[in-house]
């Protein structure tokens, strides 16, 4: 697989599919992390004479809506926010956007781009094909570019017109197509969690977060891979109600309880599951909280319980390799951080263990509580280093590139 270095790139043009699907307030980017990750790439090919193209999507535009809606998702999703991010990042003279993602206006502007120059295209999902991945406006944007860098690691398990049809046709065409840093980075460190060699045991992996549905294939994987998993968050609830326990109100995904059921038994005790709960009388406006074991009737669990964290903290002693996905309980409110906060705390303290975080909430917690820098690596892509996991280390957007 080619990487940024192999390319030629002095007075090339050269387009990257970026993830810039950055967490927004209104136009206010509320954390950039995924722009300030993506700069190495931008400053490398810049500082070698490329004539830079970046392009991402931003949100979701469902194109199956009426003409209202869709205009409102677009206004919503505009990415000029990450426009203007990008010219305080590298310099407002190095960095122009076209409001358009395809057509004449793109064209020309392509063609006004310097060396040492960036243009910055509209949010790719504006264009219906993009998901559906069209050959035409695959083809559209291949003709852009002397050369393809595939740096959005958040967006790699898309096989979209951006990720996916676009490198296939440059590649088609004898053009060069390469793995940026950002891609790389992610694809070194999450293929540890993927290819677990015997220094790296024991291989403890977390997961938390609402549904069970979402995470069975990467359950089933873990299984495969690691000597224990930790479950935590609401997803722990339909395990628990699967073997008979109480829950309460707690959120519960019936049609999941055959799979949790099986799931724990063969699991022969390599799944650990909490064993007390922080619970209140409603998800809002709650007026009543206690620490429980058994949740009683007419109760919800918010978070896990204070002996729940010191049992997590003793799973983990010891433990070489940790891979984390998903918070323990509802940590935006104050009140339900402490498992979440717990669990950060006790990975980060074990000794000599390699520690990841696969994107999404966690990642965003772990940044809130003060620890992201203490973990080895923070995965700019949720869905996508889950997905990594569940497929053995393949992704639509990275195989591609090879
Ligand atoms: C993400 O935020 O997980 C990625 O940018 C992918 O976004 P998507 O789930 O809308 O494809």
């Amino acid at each position: 697989m080619k990487r940024l270095k192999d390319l030629n790139i002095k007075n090339k043009t050269v387009l990257v599919r970026c993830d810039f699907n950055v967490p927004r307030k209104g136009d206010v980017i509320t954390d950039d992390n995924r722009i300030v990750q993506a700069l190495p790439t931008i400053k490398y090919l810049l500082s070698g004479g490329a004539k830079v193209i970046l392009f991402s999507h931003l949100g979701k535009i469902k194109h199956k809506l009426s003409e209202e809606e869709v205009e409102a998702a677009k206004k919503k999703n505009n990415m000029l926010p990450v426009f203007l991010r990008l010219q305080e990042l590298l310099g407002s003279d190095k960095v122009t956007f076209s409001d358009k993602t395809r057509g004449d206006k793109v064209r020309k502007l392509v063609d006004l781009i310097q060396p040492g120059e960036v243009l910055l295209l509209q949010n790719t999902r504006y264009e219906k094909g993009e998901e559906k991945n069209d050959p035409e406006l695959a083809k559209e944007w291949a003709s852009y570019a002397d050369a393809y860098v595939m740096d959005a690691f958040g967006s790699a398990h898309r096989a979209h017109a951006s990720t996916y049809g676009v490198p296939e046709i440059l590649k088609a065409e004898g053009k060069e197509v390469a793995l940026g840093y950002l891609v790389e980075k992610e694809v070194e460190n999450l293929s540890r969690c993927v290819n677990v060699e015997k220094a790296d045991r024991p291989y403890v992996a977390i997961l938390g977060g609402f549904k069970v549905s979402d995470k069975i294939k990467v359950i089933d994987s873990l299984l495969k891979k690691c000597d224990k998993i930790l479950i935590g968050g609401a997803m722990a609830y339909t395990f628990k109600k699967a073997l008979g326990e109480p829950i309460g109100i707690s959120p519960v995904e019936d049609d999941q309880l055959e799979y949790a059921k099986k799931c724990f038994e063969d699991a022969k005790g390599r799944i650990v599951l909490p064993v007390d709960s922080v619970v209140t009388d409603a998800f809002e406006g709650w007026t009543k909280k206690e620490v429980v074991k058994d949740i009683p009737e007419g109760m919800e669990g918010m978070d896990i319980g204070p002996k729940t964290i010191k049992l997590f903290t003793k799973e983990l002693k010891g433990a070489k390799m940790v891979f984390w996905n998903g918070p323990m309980g509802v940590f935006e409110q104050k009140d339900f951080q402490a498992g979440t906060i717990g669990v950060c705390k006790a990975i980060t303290e074990l000794e000599g263990c390699f520690s990841v975080i696969g994107g999404g909430d966690s990642a965003a917690a772990a940044a809130e509580f003060g620890y992201k820098d203490k973990f080895s690596h923070v995965s700019t892509g949720g869905g996508a280093s889950l997905e990594m996991i569940e497929n053995d280390g393949h992704l639509p957007g990275i195989d591609v590139i090879g």
